[in-house]
């Protein structure tokens, strides 16, 4: 099946589920105008993090890797009225961007970019167990560390999400590597060991292609 297929099978079950909204259109726009690069993730991805947020009733959430804001909107939109998100991003230009878009779609109240580099600025973060959900989406060379910090951060019982841990079968393929694959064999093998978390990879397959979210369970 190719990526127009998947395109074309998201866009017939969003056209049912998905309302369309002017906010996280205007972040797509403002991204591709600002050149950003075209990783944020799908709206069917953006609506079931919101879902989550929901279903869990979580308060606090920490998105590492802000880029234009896009499934940063997702995840507010999903927050009750004084629910909280902190997002975390390395690029000045991508936070400026983001920040235009979280203040038009009126989110600014709730949500916090904190630039720099994440792997120094959440270990300034905290309480401990402050955060119901962390969402990683960041350069994936670093994803143990994001993981490792965000299993400090998510309260017991709370929920860490990881994107693109599939990256179309290569992390998987044993004649493949490259450095952000790498990233995520080494979390992968971290996580056979580590009794602290309880996890699974769900592939997801749409309009990006083929990848998966790593869901985990801060035990
Ligand atoms: C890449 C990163 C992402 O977060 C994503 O959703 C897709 C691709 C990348 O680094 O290639
Ligand atoms: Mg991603």
């Amino acid at each position: 099946t190719k990526l127009e297929d998947w395109a074309q099978s998201d866009e017939y079950h969003n056209s049912f589920l998905i309302r369309e909204d002017a906010t996280l259109e205007h972040a797509l726009q403002t991204s591709v105008q600002n050149d950003l690069p075209d990783r944020a993730v799908t709206a069917a991805q953006g609506k079931y993090l919101k879902l989550l947020i929901q279903s869990l009733g979580a308060k606090r959430i920490l998105e590492v890797g802000t880029l234009g804001g896009y499934s940063t909107i997702w995840l507010a939109q999903g927050l009750p009225d004084d629910g909280e998100l902190i997002t975390l991003e390395l690029s000045e230009k991508f936070a400026q961007v983001a920040q235009e878009n979280i203040d038009h779609a009126a989110l600014s109240s709730k949500v916090k970019i904190v630039i720099g580099d994440a792997t120094q600025t959440m270990k300034e973060l905290g309480p401990a167990e402050s955060f119901d959900l962390a969402f990683i989406d960041a350069d994936k060379p670093n994803n143990l560390t994001y993981f490792q910090e965000s299993k400090r951060l998510v309260k017991k019982g709370g929920v860490i999400i990881v994107d693109n841990v599939v990256r179309n079968g290569k992390v998987a393929d044993p004649t493949y590597s490259d450095e952000p694959v790498e990233g995520i064999r080494k979390l992968l093998k971290n996580l056979k060991g580590d009794t602290s978390v309880d996890a699974t990879t769900i592939g997801t397959v749409g309009e990006k292609g083929y990848d998966g979210f790593l869901y985990a369970i801060n035990l």
